[in-house]
């Protein structure tokens, strides 16, 4: 059975300043879903979740990626959450809805989409990972590792589903007339792969294919939302969609990697570097508006009928990993503002360096 897995992820206002949506904005976007995708049977199922300051609406349908109805719908809810962010005095109210009219899909839009239409196995399995206070190319190394090393995949050493390994779809998002895309597959091309994906803020892994059976295995949200104002709003906190287990790497292996807790672009003001953490699924934001944290829940699906989510990270193991990305986090955060703690100039979120660099820029006198 053909089937079409979509999250489309955005912040329509959260509590306290970052930290978190509402209860009640959640309930308002979850009941938009149910009443007219559910009960006007455009979806089969759905699931409203949090990390951080974003709502995600993941949604099992037949209508195929880039769908109108589908786009349509996670729009119109996020619009009717942003009603009652609007009258709770949340902050950041509709942050994430750029434009004022739905139109076509949401690409472009403000929210972050990733997709994909499979063909349902009878033991379907996938991850949806959630990322939030940085961009898409957060998820380059880990999906990098999980998919293309057998250091971390073991799969890609056992497993004869695995043996031809993956197909990586990259986008170059600093291309803004168009999606801009090279294709390349590991393990023949590993070198070509890690050389752009060192990139994170440039060169974005869009999907990824198994090259043993030419199925989907993985989409990722590839939107930068400063290519889209054409100046910063935000960071992206990106979403993606493994498939795993079977001719997939096994949940384990696409997990095993979050445990580094690599150092992203994002943190405070999207403007600073700090390490991913893997949190549990609705988790808030704190420390200096972070640190950037990444949720991962794992699902069956029976005939487009989702269970209720296993969250990959609310296990002991993690916390002990929380602890050690918290310490990185503070080793960073310890020199402020110097060198690598803070982004390079093209990356900072806010206009107003480049006003003040303007001024201080006439103030500069060259010596005789
Ligand atoms: C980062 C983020 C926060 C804000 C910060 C300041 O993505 O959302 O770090 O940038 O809290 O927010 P404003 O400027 O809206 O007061
Ligand atoms: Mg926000
Ligand atoms: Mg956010």
């Amino acid at each position: 059975m053909k089937l079409t897995i979509s999250v489309i992820k955005a912040d329509v206002g959260s509590i306290g300043g970052h930290i978190k949506p509402s209860q009640k904005l959640k309930d308002v976007v979850a009941n938009f879903v149910y009443e007219n995708g559910i009960k006007k049977g455009e979806v089969v199922d759905y699931y409203i979740s949090s990390t951080g300051d974003d709502i995600a609406i993941l949604m099992t349908h037949k209508k195929g990626a880039l769908n109108d109805t589908i786009h349509k719908l996670a729009w119109d809810a996020f619009v009717e959450g942003t009603r009652v962010a609007k009258e709770q005095g949340l902050y950041g109210a509709g942050q994430d809805l750029l434009k004022d009219a739905f139109s076509g899909n949401v690409k472009g839009m403000g929210p972050a989409v990733a997709e994909m239409e499979i063909e349902e196995r009878p033991n379907e399995c996938f991850v949806l990972f959630a990322a939030d206070k940085t961009d898409p190319g957060a998820y380059n190394l880990p999906f990098y590792l999980g998919f293309a090393d057998p250091m971390y995949c073991a799969g890609l050493m056992l497993s004869p589903k695995m043996g031809k390994g993956f197909k990586f779809v990259i986008m170059d998002v600093a291309h803004t007339e168009g999606d801009r895309v090279i294709e390349l597959s590991a393990p023949e091309d590993l070198y070509d792969i890690a050389a752009l994906l060192r990139d994170n803020q440039r060169f974005v892994i869009e999907h990824i294919y198994s090259d043993s059976t030419g199925e989907i295995a993985a989409s990722v949200s590839t939107t930068r939302l400063h290519n889209i104002a054409g100046k910063y709003t935000g960071k992206d906190d990106p979403v993606a969609l493994v498939r795993v287990q079977g001719a997939f790497p096994a949940t384990g292996e696409i997990l095993a990697p979050f445990s580094i807790g690599h150092y992203v672009a994002g943190f405070m003001r999207g403007s600073h570097t700090g390490p991913l953490m893997p949190v549990k699924a609705n988790s808030p934001i704190s420390y200096f508006d972070g640190p950037p944290v990444v949720s991962a829940q794992a699902f069956s699906v029976k005939d487009g009928k989702l269970t209720e989510p296993a969250d990959a990270f609310d296990q002991p193991f993690w916390d002990w990993v929380r602890d050690q990305v918290s310490q990185k986090a503070l080793d960073i955060r310890r020199q402020g503002f110097s060198g690598c703690a803070m982004l390079p100039y093209s990356e900072l979120e806010y206009g107003g360096i480049v006003e003040k660099m303007k001024k201080l820029d006439g103030k500069f006198k060259v010596r005789k």
